[in-house]
């Protein structure tokens, strides 16, 4: 069991795990995933995943393959590998293996499963002094930013012009609205107030931005969801950028010019100990 992968109903080798060239996850791309973080063996959100999950799987048409409490048995068997590490379970469920190659969806398939635990790098211990850098680029994905789908080649360009151009992340524009970042969701800090673009096609629901305004409810620091316009962002106090992997990253250079002076700014501190505070909870209770 330990360190092995899931694939459709077994515990194999990562070694050992194949999937035909049929597939239409390798084909077309057609299939959906979730990368979730897990802390000290504990599983951060799972509920909040799995329900991501179900709606990226109506969104393309598929019904989930298994129960809630399968999905949990299985990720919490993969979590519990290296309960002494933190680790992301990545998971993928493609629409299955065809006959022939045809975009047209045939009957009758069965989805192919996919689950594995990898180690999760603690965050680079400078980013409180020195935050990262990001750029802006134009949105050139599809509109169906919200499916977490892996058809990632935009993403992949767009993250790779980011480090060409020594930044860590790219915030992509759309109709001139700064919407998220290529593997990030977007906040700014604006007056004392933390803005974050409300949810819809254009944006990845993302779990680690819906926590960070429920610590802000918590906190009692104002916030809002509401469009933020390239031009907002140029002027804003404070910018972060979240993932579960990467939690709340502070923006302290946007396309070469310093945000907040080129210093992760004071509510980035107070949101980062909060978020600090619960993943630490849930580490060490549960
Ligand atoms: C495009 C995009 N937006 C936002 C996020 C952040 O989502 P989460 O906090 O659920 O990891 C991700 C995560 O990979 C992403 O790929």
């Amino acid at each position: 069991m330990n360190d092995s992968v899931y694939l459709n109903g077994e515990f194999i080798p990562l070694a050992e795990a194949r999937i035909p060239v049929m597939d239409r996850g390798f084909l077309f791309g057609d299939s959906v995933y979730e990368v979730i973080p897990a802390y000290g063996g504990r599983l951060f959100r799972l509920p909040q995943h799995l329900h991501r999950l179900e709606q990226s799987l109506h969104a393309i048409h598929m019904q989930n393959p298994m129960s809630r409490q399968n999905w949990e048995t299985i990720l919490g068997a993969l979590a519990a590998q290296h309960p002494g590490t933190d680790q992301s379970i990545y998971l993928q469920v493609t629409r299955g293996v065809a006959g022939a190659r045809d975009h047209a969806i045939p009957a009758g398939l069965e989805p192919t499963i996919f689950a594995m635990s990898s180690p999760l790098p603690a965050p680079d211990p400078g980013i409180p002094a020195r935050g990262i850098a990001a750029i802006t680029l134009d949105d050139i994905r599809w509109r169906l930013c919200n499916i977490k789908a892996t058809t990632l080649l935009p993403n992949v360009l767009l993250r790779q012009e980011a480090g060409e151009r020594g930044a860590l992340e790219a915030i992509l524009i759309r109709d001139g609205l700064a919407v998220e970042g290529a593997a990030s969701n977007l906040f700014i800090v604006d007056d004392g107030q933390l803005i974050t673009p409300p949810k819809g096609e254009h944006l990845l629901p993302g779990i680690t931005r819906d926590l960070v305004l429920e610590l802000a409810a918590e906190a009692e620091i104002p916030y809002c969801e509401a469009n933020i316009t390239a031009e907002r962002l140029d002027e804003a106090d404070e910018i972060w950028l979240t993932s579960s992997t990467r939690e709340i990253m502070p923006v302290t250079h946007l396309d070469d010019r310093p945000i907040n002076n080129g210093r992760p700014g004071p509510l980035w501190r107070r949101m980062n100990e909060l978020f600090q505070a619960y993943k630490e909870e849930l580490r060490t209770k549960g």
